[in-house]
């Protein structure tokens, strides 16, 4: 099992829309996928129409007062798990800050996921401000995964949540995580800004950059208000087929190397 942490400072790059669509493609192709709604905003959790389950949400379990489990709820789609977020959860943050381990909360809290094996991956969906919430996250994903929209300062974006990152790694409170994996959304192929940006990040940051481009498509953006995903709201679109296709590259990033591929190299 695996903690991917969607993560990026900047807001409205495309984190909710990537988390709800991997997911739900990844559990499509065989993966059995947690979605963690760890933003208050609680977009996620309507993206997947599942915004009525009151007390639902990852408050309890980070101040330890129940576990994990008792949270993770299912969806309409087979293999894909949801934990909700609404707004309690920003008082979570508020009773965090005052403890002692208050950037490990997360990592303790999702600890017995780890010890059992009913799940390939978990996926973060963070909010966009540096908060408690966020730190939690980074300290306690393995791996970091960043969408960046195709716009002007789309590398200054990324700067800085590389230092981010570095931080925490420096502070002790994730030793081995580093940025997994970037995803560069809401391409547009009618300007060469969009092709410009994508060349531009791929030369500071090589193969991180993942082959799948998201492109920008109205049926992305109003999914959502259908409470579905875009596997479910337009099956055959575009915005379907790169969800698809990059379900298939992460799972393939992900693969295990077989021991004669390591010999060889
Ligand atoms: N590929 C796309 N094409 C068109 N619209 C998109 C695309 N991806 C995301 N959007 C829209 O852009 C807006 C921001 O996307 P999203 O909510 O996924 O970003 P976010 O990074 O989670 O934002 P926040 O930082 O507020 O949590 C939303 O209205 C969403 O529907
Ligand atoms: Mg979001």
């Amino acid at each position: 099992m695996k903690i991917t942490a969607i993560a990026n400072q900047k807001g409205g790059v495309g984190k909710t829309t990537t988390a709800v669509n991997l997911g739900a493609a990844l559990a499509e192709q065989g993966q059995r996928i947690v979605l963690i709604d760890l933003d208050p905003q609680g977009n996620a959790t309507s993206s997947l129409g599942m915004q009525d389950f009151e007390g639902e949400t990852l408050y309890e379990p980070l101040l330890g007062q129940t576990a994990i489990a008792t949270k993770i709820l299912p969806t309409r789609l087979e293999r894909l798990f949801l934990v909700p977020a609404d707004l309690d959860l920003a008082g979570a943050e508020v009773e965090i800050a005052r403890m002692p381990d208050h950037l490990l909360r997360l990592a303790r809290t999702l600890q017995p996921l780890r010890a059992d094996s009913a799940f390939d991956f978990v996926l973060l969906d963070c909010p966009p401000s540096l908060g408690i919430l966020m730190s939690n996250a980074l300290a306690a994903a393995d791996e970091i995964f960043t969408p960046i929209q195709c716009e002007y300062f789309a590398l200054e974006g990324l700067v800085k949540i590389v230092r981010v990152v570095e931080q925490v790694r420096d502070s002790g409170a994730n030793s081995n995580v580093e940025i997994g994996g970037i995803l560069m959304t809401m391409f547009d192929s009618r300007t060469n800004l969009s092709s410009q940006v994508v060349a531009e990040v791929r030369q500071h940051f090589g193969d991180k950059v993942y082959a799948t481009v998201i492109p920008r498509t109205v049926r992305l953006s109003e999914a959502p208000s259908f409470g579905k995903t875009i596997l479910e709201y337009d099956r055959c679109g575009a915005g379907a087929r790169a969800y698809r296709a990059l379900a298939e590259e992460f799972i393939r990033r992900h693969a295990p190397v077989p021991a004669s591929a390591e010999s060889i190299s």
